[in-house]
């Protein structure tokens, strides 16, 4: 996967493709999927949810450059594998999803598979979670129409945040905080994610 998927494209961070050879994605997609697991595409998981291409999921984690020691949120636990890349190359991982069930067993499965360092929770993310914040990374897999102000709130001075913003057409964009606080974003390329639901469709955005 790693050869065929991320070093023909532009995933050229190492830290990056050895966390995607050491994770098994196989253990985050429902059991009839599993010969598929590793394929160029994203796969169902339950409640009609979906975890990532692999490659989106490596981009998205290059574009946040985590370091060894930063603080990551990730927004939309979904199966849990984001969050499993993401602990393979920061210090703590925070992760919130907002079906219970998922939340439950992504939590349950990172639990087994040996990942101390994340920590699951179910709810909104559109707020961040504020009690943790900040962030040097924050990641998310689910698309509202504008970026929530609270996740800018809470990146650290020189955080990353990666997300894909739009309804029927969506852009990944990187928003980068300076030392002083000011955010500065920047388009990436064209993605196709799941709707952020909860507060995010009821809330106007900014102009
Ligand atoms: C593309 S899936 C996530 C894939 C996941 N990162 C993985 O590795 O499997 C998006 C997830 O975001 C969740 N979601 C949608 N809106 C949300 C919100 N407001 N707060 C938290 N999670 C949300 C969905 O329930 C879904 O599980």
């Amino acid at each position: 996967m790693v050869r065929q998927q991320m070093e023909s494209r532009d995933i050229h961070d190492p830290r990056v493709r050895a966390a995607m050879r050491k994770v098994p994605r196989h253990k985050f997609v429902p059991r009839a999927l599993q010969s598929v697991a590793y394929a160029d595409c994203a796969l169902p998981i339950e409640q009609g949810q979906t975890i990532s291409q692999p490659y989106i999921v490596a981009l998205m984690t290059q574009l946040g450059l985590p370091g060894p020691k930063d603080r990551a949120l990730d927004v939309g636990t979904g199966s849990g594998y984001q969050a499993a890349i993401l602990a393979e190359l920061v210090e703590k991982v925070y992760s919130i999803e907002i079906l219970r069930p998922l939340a439950e067993s992504a939590s349950e499965r990172l639990e087994k598979l040996g990942y101390r360092n994340v920590q699951v929770r179910c709810g909104d993310s559109y707020r961040g979670w504020s009690e943790q914040a900040p962030f040097d990374v924050i990641l998310v897999a689910a698309a509202p129409d504008h970026i929530p102000p609270p996740l800018i709130d809470q990146l650290a001075p020189n955080g990353r945040l990666v997300i894909p913003v739009g309804t029927s057409r969506q852009e990944l964009l990187v928003v980068e905080k300076g030392a002083t606080g000011k955010a500065h974003r920047r388009k990436v390329v064209p993605v196709a994610f799941v709707p952020m639901t909860g507060e995010a469709p009821r809330t106007k955005g900014p102009k």
